[in-house]
C-alpha cells in the first residue's frame, strides 16, 4: 500500500555506507555539471540515487503510456465517423510509440523492459491515475485529447529540457505528437458543442465534470506532500513544481473552456487578479491517494487487461527470442 509520507522507498535512498574519497569528488564533480546545466548522458557518471529516482520517474511514465491506451482504445470500434476512428487510431498507435520511447530510454539506466514490467503486472510500479477513470461516451474521448493531453503535455514540455539527456531527447518527439492529440480531441468537442444536438452538448458537459478534477491530479501532490520533488528539481529532472504546472494548466484551459461553451466544476474557480492568475477549489487528495493505491473506477480492469495481454503475447516473444538464437548460432558457425 502506498503511503504519502514514503517516496522512493527505503531500498531507493542514498545508501548509508562511507563513502571513498573518489566516490566523494565524482559527486562534487556530477553536481558542478547539474548546476552548469550540463545534460547527463547514459555513459557518464551518476549517483546511484539519481538513476533510480529516472528509472522510478521514467518507467512510471512508460506505463501511463501503455495503459493510457486502454480507455481510449474502447472507442476505436464506436467512432462515430471513420474520420473520428482513423484519428483515434493514429492517436493510440502514438500512445504505444511513446510507451516504447520512454521504456529504451529508462533501459539506458541498466534496467531492463522485463524488470519494469513485472513491477507494472505486480503493482510494485505506478502509472498516472488519470487512466482509471471509465470512457462511458464518445464525447470523454474528446475530453481525454483537450485535458488529459493537454495537461500531460504542460507536465511533458518541461521534460524536454530534463537532466537525463535521453528522456529530455525522448519528450521532444512526444510533445510534437501531443499537441496533435490535444487539438484533435478540442476540435471534436467544437464539432459537438457548435453543430451537436442538446443531447450531445449534454454529453460534452458531462464529461467535462466527470474528467475535471482527475485531470488537475494528474500533476502529483501539492508540493508540500510531494517527497520526490526537492530532489528532483535540485538534480534538473523536475524543472517546474506539481503545483506550479497545475496552476499554469487551469490558467491555460479556463478560456478554452469558454471558447467550447462548457462550464468547468469547481465554484470556487475565479480569476485573482491580484495573483494574475485563477483561484480553484481543493482536490480530493483522499480520492487521489485511493486511486493511487489501487482502488480507482477501473484500476482492476486496466491492471488485468495489462496482464492478459502480456500473458497472451508470451508465445511471440518466445518465438522471436528462439529465432534470434537460431540466428545468432548461424552467425557463429559462418
Ligand atoms: N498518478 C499516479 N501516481 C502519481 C501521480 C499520478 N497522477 N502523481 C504522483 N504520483 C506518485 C509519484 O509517482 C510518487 O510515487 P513513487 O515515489 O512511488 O513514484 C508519489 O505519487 C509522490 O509524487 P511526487 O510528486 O513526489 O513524485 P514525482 O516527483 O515523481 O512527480 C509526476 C510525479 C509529476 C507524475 C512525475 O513523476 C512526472 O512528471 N512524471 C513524468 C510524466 C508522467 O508520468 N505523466 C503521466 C501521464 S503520461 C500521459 O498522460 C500520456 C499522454 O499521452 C496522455
Amino acid at each position: 500500500m502506498y503511503t504519502q509520507a514514503m517516496s522512493v522507498g527505503p531500498q531507493d535512498a542514498p545508501s548509508k555506507k562511507i563513502k571513498t574519497a573518489e566516490e566523494l569528488q565524482q559527486e562534487q564533480a556530477f553536481e558542478a555539471r547539474i548546476d552548469a546545466g550540463d545534460f547527463i548522458e547514459a555513459k557518464d557518471w551518476m549517483p546511484e540515487h539519481y538513476r533510480k529516482t529516472l528509472v522510478r520517474q521514467i518507467s512510471q511514465h512508460a506505463h501511463s503510456e501503455i495503459v493510457g491506451m486502454l480507455p481510449e482504445g474502447n472507442w476505436i470500434t464506436r467512432a462515430p465517423t471513420l474520420k473520428r476512428k482513423a484519428i483515434l487510431l493514429a492517436k493510440v498507435q502514438d500512445e504505444a510509440g511513446h510507451g516504447l520511447y520512454l521504456y529504451s530510454a529508462a533501459e539506458t539506466l541498466g534496467t531492463s523492459r522485463d524488470q519494469m514490467l513485472d513491477a507494472l503486472h505486480s503493482g510494485k510500479a505506478k502509472y498516472s491515475s488519470i487512466f482509471n477513470y471509465p470512457t462511458l461516451t464518445w464525447a470523454d474521448i474528446g475530453v481525454i485529447g483537450w485535458l488529459v493531453d493537454g495537461a500531460a503535455i504542460m507536465n511533458q514540455v518541461p521534460l524536454c529540457r530534463c537532466s537525463y539527456a535521453p528522456y529530455a531527447r525522448a519528450m521532444i518527439r512526444v510533445c510534437r505528437e501531443e499537441s496533435f492529440h490535444q487539438r484533435q480531441g478540442y476540435e471534436s468537442l467544437l464539432v459537438m458543442m457548435r453543430e451537436g444536438t442538446p443531447e450531445q452538448k449534454a454529453m460534452v458537459q458531462d464529461a467535462v465534470n466527470r474528467w475535471w478534477w482527475p485531470s488537475l491530479m494528474m500533476f502529483g501532490p501539492a508540493d508540500k506532500d510531494s517527497p520526490n520533488s526537492e530532489q528532483s528539481i535540485r538534480w534538473g529532472i523536475k524543472r517546474v513544481t506539481n503545483d506550479q504546472l497545475r496552476q499554469k494548466f487551469v490558467d491555460a484551459t479556463v478560456p478554452q473552456a469558454e471558447i467550447l461553451g462548457v462550464s468547468l466544476p469547481d465554484p470556487d474557480l475565479k480569476w485573482n487578479a491580484e495573483r494574475g492568475e485563477h483561484d480553484f477549489g481543493a482536490i480530493d487528495w483522499a480520492e487521489f491517494w485511493r486511486v493511487v493505491n489501487g482502488d480507482g473506477p477501473m484500476n482492476r480492469e486496466r491492471l488485468g487487461a495489462r496482464v492478459k495481454a502480456w500473458e497472451d503475447g508470451a508465445w511471440v516473444r518466445e518465438a522471436a527470442l528462439a529465432h534470434a538464437r537460431k540466428q545468432a548460432t548461424k552467425e557463429q558457425a559462418a
